[in-house]
Formats: C-alpha cells, sequence, structure tokens
C-alpha cells in the first residue's frame, strides 16, 4: 500500500478511492459501462434493508460465521462477501459479533457495482473492492467463510479462492419468496425452476429454509420493488398493480445452504 495507491507484484497501480475501496475489475469483467446494479438500485436496497425486514437472514449469516469461528483453531478468519451490494450483512456481522471474534475476523467484500461497493466501504470497516466473481483478485485459498448473497456464483473461482476448510454459504430465493408480489405482477407465476445442481466439486453440508411474513408500508414496497429484477422485468401496469398498495403482506422464503469443496 503506497497511501493512496496499492502496487501488485508486476508493478500494476490502483488508486485507493477517497470512500476507501480499490477498482480492481478487469476489462474483459466489464461488459456495460456502468456494470452491476445502478445507483438507484443500490440507493433502494440500502432503503429497504434499512428497514431490517431482512434481519433474520442477517442473523443466519452471524450464526454460521459465530459457529465456524467458534469451530476453527486460529487467529484470523477471512469473511468474503461476493457480490457484496450495499454491505448489508458483513455490516450486520461486524457490529454484532462478540468482541473475541470481531479481533478475529477479516472482512471482504465486493461487488461489480461501484456504486455498491462505495456504499459498502462507507459503512463497514475491511477490505472493499470493485470485482467480478469471474474473476476474484485474492490468493489461492485465503477465504474462510464465502457468502454469495442472492448473488451469481461462479464455482470455480469460489473454489480456488476457498480455503481447504473453508465453507461456501448460499442464500438463494424458494419458492414462496415474494410470490404475492410475483401473483400480482405476473399473469403466470411460473414455479421456479429445480433447485441449483451443485458441480461436483463442491459438497452439501447443510441446508435449511428460514420462512416468515412481513408487511410492508407503500415506501417500502417500492425500495424492495426497485431493488429486485421485478422492475426490469414486468410491465408498465404489472408495476403499477404492485405499487398501487398501501400495505401488503409478503412471504419470505429463502433456501440457506452451506457447501464445502469436495476435497476436504
Ligand atoms: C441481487 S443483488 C444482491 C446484493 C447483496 N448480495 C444482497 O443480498 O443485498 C446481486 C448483486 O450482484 C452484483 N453482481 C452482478 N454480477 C456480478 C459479478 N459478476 N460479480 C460480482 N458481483 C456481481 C450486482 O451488482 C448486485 O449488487
Amino acid at each position: 500500500m503506497d497511501g493512496v495507491s496499492l502496487v501488485c507484484e508486476h508493478g500494476h497501480c490502483f488508486d485507493v478511492a477517497r470512500q476507501g475501496y480499490v477498482n480492481l475489475l478487469g476489462p474483459k469483467d466489464k461488459r456495460s459501462k456502468d456494470p452491476g446494479d445502478s445507483k438507484d438500485m443500490v440507493l433502494a436496497r440500502a432503503a429497504f434493508l434499512g428497514t431490517e425486514f431482512y434481519r433474520p437472514l442477517a442473523d443466519a449469516c452471524l450464526d454460521i460465521t459465530v459457529a465456524y469461528s467458534s469451530r476453527v483453531a486460529g487467529d484470523q478468519i477471512t469473511l468474503m462477501d461476493a457480490g457484496c451490494g450495499e454491505g448489508y450483512y458483513l455490516h450486520h456481522i461486524q457490529e454484532n459479533l462478540p468482541n473475541n471474534l470481531r479481533k478475529k475476523a477479516e472482512l471482504v467484500g465486493f461487488d461489480i457495482s461501484k456504486w455498491a461497493v462505495q456504499h459498502s466501504a462507507k459503512r463497514c470497516d475491511g477490505t472493499w473492492f470493485v470485482g467480478s466473481n469471474r474473476h476474484i483478485p485474492m490468493t489461492d485459498a485465503s477465504v474462510d467463510i464465502l457468502f454469495d448473497m442472492f448473488g451469481f456464483p461462479d464455482y470455480s473461482s469460489f473454489l480456488r479462492v476457498l480455503a481447504p476448510n473453508g465453507k461456501l454459504v448460499r442464500f438463494t430465493p424458494g419458492d414462496s419468496h415474494l410470490i404475492e408480489l410475483r401473483e400480482i405482477i405476473y399473469p403466470n407465476v411460473k414455479p421456479r425452476s429445480e433447485r441449483t445442481k451443485y458441480p461436483e466439486t463442491f459438497r452439501l453440508v447443510s441446508a435449511k429454509r428460514i420462512t416468515y411474513e412481513m408487511t410492508l408500508g407503500s415506501g417500502e414496497l417500492k425500495s424492495l420493488f426497485l431493488m429486485t429484477p421485478h422492475m426490469f422485468r414486468s410491465t408498465p401496469e404489472g408495476r403499477q398493480q404492485a405499487l398501487n398498495h398501501d400495505q401488503l403482506s409478503l412471504t419470505v422464503d429463502v433456501v440457506v445452504e452451506e457447501l464445502i469443496p469436495t476435497t476436504a
């Protein structure tokens, strides 16, 4: 680290932005001028997650971290959030880890959206960079817990950066997730396609569902809507119908899976 820039072993220089993150996104990973979630989507996600309606999901991340840290000896564990969005989950872990574990935990988050990373870096201590799941700029076998929260996994990259005792933790929408909203937006709600088949390089060691109901007011509903792909997939009429509600009760149905490298 050179005060305001990082220099790699090949002599390439990367400036540390004023907000405390580094842009390590290679030109090959940039399929558009402004990849990933837009500034508006990031702001909407921050507003929605700020309501704490997804707190049970953040608590589940914390529980997994505490269980892992208590089991694994060593001075340090590295937690990485791949596609970290605006940093809600790592921030929750940082704020709520017991003191002895907080000292041990090194937090790393990245996202392909610079807006998301700017937001994360401002709110939470840790190492933040703009980067892609396809080429994660981390040393091989350096990550203990890799969170993929509603993201776009790249299993070969995940496998490369995971430590031999490391764990991949995925949160994905279950069949009933936000079903009431989907039924309002779409004339025919398609059942979700079969659950992910993991590559043979990973073994599923635990799977559970987190389900509960939340009742949103119109502002919260708008933020939720703006942060999801429904915003782009729905017709103007579907969008209007969804946003017409003063209040709406929605099911949260999230599948939490823990996977380890098959070689472990
Ligand atoms: C559905 S959002 C989830 C954000 C966050 N994990 C959360 O749950 O709040 C998906 C995120 O993945 C990011 N993303 C999309 N493609 C990516 C890639 N190839 N590598 C890293 N992040 C990516 C988007 O910018 C967005 O922030």
